[in-house]
């Protein structure tokens, strides 16, 4: 699970105690584990404990701290490292779970990119949505910070492109398979595009929300179907959109109008604001089984 690249906290779940208060549950945990040690403690040199209650961080009572530090030092023989570079072991509560479980962290979140950027793990999800394949002419034409083809550029590809008319992209990719082409054009339009040149077009457009369209939503997005259609291959191009909560059904109507089949919507959080991605193709690639 700690590899799957998406993913932003992954916990080994160590044990857990019913919950009651944190320290209460601090100090459960540090019984059990002088009873026996649970699998999941193995090969840690040194260890800070975090607390999460029901999403927010807390503070852990000294005392409870304490009791529970000595405990998993002597089931593990590692130390404490307080300021991190060791393992973080979390009491995590969640709303409707009716337990505290002790989890070790497993994988760390990636850094994040500039302000108003997708997080890297997002746009990892959006392009294994995508269907990712070596042969593939993708496309992010709203690239902003460029997140989506950063993300796309760390599997093989034959082009990764991002348009943008206004932002100015950040296209070092750490892990880079591919290079990352720019074209500062409008979305809408894709003037330097071929049509059905593109096997994903895969985006993240404006949402409506802090910048305002020239005309209506509809327009835009009916606009914005339009182009996509026509620069995608009719029989193999997949579409991956990432629009907000409210706009889903208004983006879907217009994909089918321009010529998408069955968008399949799929809600996601971004930053805590309902979204939903649409996954759809061309409406010939289904009529060829493709
Ligand atoms: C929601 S942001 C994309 C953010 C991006 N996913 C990221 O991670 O940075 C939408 C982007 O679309 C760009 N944009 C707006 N209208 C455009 C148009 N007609 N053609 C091309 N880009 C446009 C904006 O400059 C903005 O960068």
């Amino acid at each position: 699970m700690a590899k799957l690249l998406y993913i932003k906290n992954a916990f080994q779940l160590v044990l857990e105690v019913p919950r009651t208060s944190l320290s209460g549950a601090a100090k459960a945990i540090a019984q059990r584990l002088r009873r026996s040690v649970p699998p999941g403690l193995e090969r840690m040199s040194g260890f800070r404990i975090m607390a999460q209650i029901d999403g927010q961080l807390e503070p852990l009572d000294r005392h409870a701290k304490g009791t529970l530090e000595r405990a998993v030092m002597s089931a593990t023989g590692a130390r404490v490292m307080s300021r991190g570079g060791g393992d973080e072991l979390w009491l995590i509560g969640r709303r409707a779970l009716g337990t505290i479980v002790l989890g070790r962290r497993l994988s760390r979140a990636a850094k994040p990119g500039p302000a108003g950027s997708l997080s890297p793990e997002l746009s990892r999800l959006l392009v294994r949505m995508s269907k990712p394949q070596g042969g593939d002419v993708f496309l992010d034409p709203f690239a902003g910070s460029g997140a989506l083809c950063r993300a796309r550029a760390e599997w093989p590809a034959r082009r990764v492109i991002g348009v943008d008319l206004y932002a100015e992209p950040r296209f070092d990719s750490p892990r880079a398979g591919a290079p990352i082409e720019f074209l500062r054009e409008d979305a809408l339009e894709l003037p330097s595009v071929e049509s059905g040149s593109a096997s994903v077009v895969a985006t993240d457009p404006p949402w409506g929300e802090f910048e305002s369209f020239a005309g209506s939503a509809q327009e835009f997005y009916a606009a914005m179907a339009a182009s996509f259609r026509r620069v995608l291959d009719p029989r193999t191009g997949r579409l991956v959109l990432l629009v907000s909560r409210k706009m889903e059904q208004l983006v879907a109507d217009e994909l089918i109008r321009a010529g998408f089949e069955g968008p399949r919507l799929v809600p996601v959080l971004v930053n805590g604001h309902p979204a939903t991605v649409l996954n759809a193709c061309p409406a010939e690639a289904r009529d060829d089984g493709g």
